[in-house]
């Protein structure tokens, strides 16, 4: 018995170490993946701000100081791009209040119908004039979504009417009235609705806002034309790619999971154009059987985009589909002051593509570009450790470069309206 006891004793003391040892071990290991994956270490930091030194900027600047404070995101999850890009896809927004729009209708040329929902002001604006937001939403998304509707409520009580284009065929209610659903870069509904705008709303002006794709369509329609940057007081693009076509070889990479991204995209188009099959298929479209059945299998973008999309506007390749739909052969020509917002963790725009937007704003003194450390693709989430906040970074800049450039327009001194004479006191009048 006692032979059998100091047997025994030897070894039980040591088991329990070595379990706690085990344990501490994968505690460890566990809290390495946290921290690593969690990007806890990662540090906070104002946006990487890209401008010239212009009497203008320099207002907008001290006016919207949002832009020049660091962005803080939640403690736990913030700063992860992915965990915010999932959470924005996933919930939209937390409490999103549901503003009251009307819904308009616009016949097209080719038979098609856009549609838009036009939400008026809740309150004066503070400088007592009318300004209105033309919103892009990003692709195949509309005026329902959460991140749509908490912007356009936090809008509205700013004083700004908001009218919110709604993709063709991105409503999952609303029948199409011909054989053609959005592409990355048709602005023709965009178009239609700013030209409703402008006539219904003779005194107004323009804040252009564009959302992801949507970012794209808009800087693409002020750029294709002089006149569609009239009464256009500035533009905003938050988490757009700027050119497809540099975009599709990062798309089939696997670093952040872009792959997979792009498996997800596919299917939600695959879903767009599958619930609108009866028009698209019909006898009067230019899509075939084959084109159907190269839909059912695709698993990505290229895919859907190469046997479908680029076949609605008579693209004779894909290569041509993209150069043709992306705004960076445009995006040169847009005078209006414009802001673009990118976040480093975006996984869905590749680093390379952000020296489209910051080359852009070293030549092109009215181009800001910002660039945020974290955010992901449109999540922007604020908040202390864990719960998000109803409003993001992402809509107070947005709406504090507008009031800026509101502002600016207001106290503008006459000689910036009339010329070059009294360029000196302008400066002067400015800077103060
Ligand atoms: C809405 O937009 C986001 C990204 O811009 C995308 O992930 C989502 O799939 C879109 N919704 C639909 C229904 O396509
Ligand atoms: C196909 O064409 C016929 C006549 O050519 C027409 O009556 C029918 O409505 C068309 N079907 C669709 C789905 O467009
Ligand atoms: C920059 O924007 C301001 C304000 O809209 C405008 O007056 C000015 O002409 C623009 N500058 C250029 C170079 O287009």
């Amino acid at each position: 018995m006692s032979a059998h006891e100091s047997d025994a004793y030897p070894v039980s003391p040591e088991m329990p170490a070595m379990f706690d040892g085990m344990k501490l071990a994968a505690v460890a290991a566990v809290l390495y993946i946290i921290v690593r994956c969690l990007n806890l270490k990662s540090p906070t930091a104002p946006p990487k701000l890209v401008y010239q030194d212009t009497a203008l900027n320099r207002f907008l600047l001290k006016s919207c100081p949002i832009l020049t404070k660091e962005y803080i995101p939640p403690l736990l999850w913030g700063k992860s791009g992915h965990l915010q890009t999932a959470l924005y896809g996933k919930l939209g927004r937390v409490s999103s209040p549901h503003p009251n729009g009307l819904r308009m209708y616009l016949p097209m040329p080719d038979g098609a119908t856009a549609t838009f929902d036009l939400f008026e002001p809740l309150a004066d604006h503070q400088t007592g004039e009318d300004f209105t937001m033309v919103i892009c939403p990003g692709i195949g998304n509309h005026s329902e979504k959460h991140y749509i509707r908490t912007f356009v409520d936090y809008s509205q009580k700013q004083g700004y009417r908001c009218a919110v284009l709604n993709h063709l065929g991105a409503l999952p209610n609303i029948e199409l009235t011909s054989p053609r659903v959005f592409t990355y870069g048709c602005t023709w509904e965009f178009a239609a609705m700013v030209g409703y705008i402008k006539k219904a709303f003779p005194q107004t002006r323009l804040i252009v806002v564009g959302f992801s794709l949507g970012g794209n369509i808009v800087c693409k329609y002020l750029g294709e034309n002089r006149a569609n940057q009239e009464r256009v007081l500035c533009c905003v693009s938050v988490c757009q790619g700027y050119s497809a076509l540099r975009a599709q070889e990062t798309f089939l990479q696997w670093d952040q999971c872009r792959r997979f991204y792009n498996f997800l995209m596919a299917d939600n188009m695959k879903k767009i154009i599958l619930s609108h099959r009866a028009s698209l298929f019909g006898n009067t479209s230019v899509m075939l059987d084959a084109d159907l059945s190269r839909l059912y299998t695709a698993t990505s973008l290229m895919q859907i985009d190469d046997s479908i999309m680029r076949k609605f506007h008579g693209y004779s390749s894909l290569k041509e589909y993209y150069e043709k739909e992306s705004c960076v052969h445009y995006i040169h020509n847009v005078n209006v002051p414009l802001l673009l917002v990118n976040s480093a963790d975006d996984p869905l725009v590749h680093q390379s593509l952000l020296t489209i937007p910051s080359t852009l704003a070293e030549k092109k003194e009215n181009v800001t570009f910002a660039l945020t450390l974290h955010g992901g693709h449109l999540g922007f989430f604020e908040g202390a450790v864990l719960f998000p906040q109803p409003l993001t970074w992402m809509d107070k800049v947005i709406v504090g470069y507008a009031n800026a450039m509101c502002q600016w327009e207001k106290q503008k001194p006459p000689c910036q309206a009339s010329g070059q004479q009294n360029a000196g006191q302008c400066q002067e009048a400015t800077s103060q």
